[in-house]
């Protein structure tokens, strides 16, 4: 198996990525670190360890990451993820505490204890893997690729222009980008396209299993029904959980190795991925010379059919 870390903010989607890489045989999700963003760091590090023991894995180590990004103050998403984060499910308390070193740290030991080069995946703002490339430079050896969550190459949520993961830390992105390891970028116009169907849903809430009720229950989560999961069966996103397919599966996705950059500066595109996909230099290159720019492995199409099977074969029985 694939050794796997998780780095997100669970986070409606980020739960159903957890259960899913836990129960994909091909890969060892070797550690899970936290961060803030869809609600504060503390409610992702709960959320997260209440999903680790409904998906009957409560011995993977969890540890607590940045509480805000780099430069601007937390902006959390709860208006869709529900107050507690994570779609008011009512889930219970975990009964274990995360582990005593913090997000940083955990990533630098279990990185570099791995046998064979890990995949990170990011599926948060990308404060914890800034810091951990700026205080431990040296676990690029044993990155194998960094696949995240994050940006688009057309349309935003947060901005008409920027997605969530890259607007609330900007500057996080940008050191990301720049990391030198091989990088996929799952961002918004594929994230978008993964839905499971109504029925699907359903199935899933009926189940006897823990981790798949989990799961139906967690898709059935609408942001304009705070109260729980909506009513009717209707269809849901598996939102972050496309990016560990992803990781299981690369060929349900296409991608193009393409320059990517982050707008820093201030004002309306304020973290959007700009991402060139010119046949051809322009006239800023002719008059100014080419600029260098990282190259990322942008997924551009998605065969959603596929990664829908694949994600109810691996968690829906
Ligand atoms: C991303 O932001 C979060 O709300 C989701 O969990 C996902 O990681 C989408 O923009
Ligand atoms: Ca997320």
């Amino acid at each position: 198996p694939i050794p796997v870390i998780i780095d997100c903010d669970t986070g409606v989607d980020d739960a159903l990525a957890l259960l899913f890489a836990v129960r994909h045989p091909g890969l060892d999700l070797r550690a899970v670190t936290c961060v803030a963003g869809n609600t504060d760091v503390d409610g992702v590090v709960r959320n997260t360890l209440t999903v680790l023991e409904r998906a009957g894995a409560p011995d993977i180590p969890v540890a607590r990451g940045a509480a805000r990004p780099l430069i601007e103050p937390a902006r959390s998403a709860r208006h869709v993820h529900g107050t507690d984060g994570m779609g008011d499910l009512g889930l219970p308390a975990p009964t274990r505490a995360p582990a005593a070193v913090d997000a940083v740290t955990l990533l630098h030991r279990e990185i570099l204890a791995s046998p064979r080069p890990v995949t990170l995946v990011p599926t948060a703002p990308l404060t914890n893997i800034a810091l951990l490339l700026r205080t431990h430079p040296e676990v690029t050896s044993n990155i194998g690729r960094i696949v995240f969550m994050g940006g688009a190459v057309a349309v935003g949520n947060a901005t008409p222009v920027a997605e969530f993961n890259v607007w609330h830390d900007p500057e996080a992105a940008a050191i990301l980008l720049t990391a030198g390891v091989p990088i996929t970028m799952y961002g918004l116009d594929v994230f978008q396209q993964v839905v499971v169907d109504g029925p699907e849903v359903h199935r899933l809430r009926a189940s006897d299993e823990p981790g798949t009720r989990l799961a139906g229950d967690l898709l059935a989560h609408r942001p304009t029904s705070p109260g729980g999961p909506a009513e009717a069966e209707e269809a849901g996103g598996l939102g972050d959980a496309g990016a560990v397919c992803a990781v299981a599966d690369p060929r349900g996705i296409t991608t193009r190795l393409l320059p990517v950059e982050v707008t820093l500066a201030p004002g309306p595109s304020r973290g959007q991925t700009v991402v060139d996909r010119r046949p051809r230099p322009g006239e800023s290159e002719i008059h100014e010379g080419r600029r260098e720019h990282a190259l990322v492995d942008v997924a551009l199409e998605v065969d959603a059919d596929r990664y829908v099977r694949l994600y109810l074969e691996t968690v829906g029985r």
